[in-house]
């Protein structure tokens, strides 16, 4: 048993004017293909961590035999992030959430502006490649994160709602170095319904 790549969940030029379709091509194709391709290779003598739930090997990465904790790490990391991120985008995405996400939101950063804000930020600040993530902490409170590379926020013990990724492979052809613009664009397309699906399954738990 291998792990697949999960199918995107709309054509390629989808998500266009603000995600092109060249970019998602390759970035699903190529990028996520290759994470899933990588992992394979990495368990090939592990069979016991073969077509796993990523998100609990993630869950504790120290758990996890030696030879195989980076990869899984980052290429595991990198399979469950891409898959998580293409469900939350849809076409004609956008807005603002309403729900009990929308609620959340609105309480802990008073309006939609001071947390887009804060979320813009966060992301612009990453160093290199990595996400940013809005995510529920151990005590259930909402909380905006970054994170290096493909690591994902529940190995450090947060729930993950909502990732975008900021890696220059997102956001390159079209915005070349303007990683602001690309940020910009993502919220014209995010799944507000999704979120609000993962929010609702950590919240009812
Ligand atoms: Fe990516």
């Amino acid at each position: 048993m291998t792990y697949k790549l999960s199918p995107l969940p709309y054509a390629y030029d989808a998500l266009e004017p603000y995600i092109d379709a060249r970019t998602m091509e390759i970035h699903y194709t190529k990028h996520h293909q290759g994470y899933v391709n990588n992992l394979n290779v990495a368990v090939q003598e592990y069979k016991e961590f073969q077509n796993r739930d990523l998100r609990e090997l993630l869950k504790d990465l120290n758990a996890l035999p030696d030879p195989i904790r980076t990869a899984i790490r980052n290429y595991g990391g990198g399979d469950f992030n891409h898959t998580m991120f293409w469900s939350l985008m849809k076409k004609n995405g956008g807005g603002q959430p309403n729900g009990k996400l929308g609620q959340a939101i609105h309480k802990v950063f008073q309006n939609f502006d001071h947390f887009q804000d804060e979320f813009n930020a966060v992301a612009k600040s990453v160093f290199g490649s990595g996400w940013a993530w809005l995510c529920l902490d151990a005590n259930g409170k909402l909380l905006i994160i970054s994170s290096y590379n493909q690591d994902n926020p529940i190995s450090k013990g947060y729930h993950p709602i909502l990732g975008l990724d900021v890696w220059e492979h997102a956001y390159y052809l079209k915005y070349e170095n303007r990683r602001p613009d690309y940020i910009n664009a993502w919220w014209h397309v995010i799944n507000w319904d999704q979120a609000e699906e993962n929010y609702r399954a950590l919240i009812e738990k």
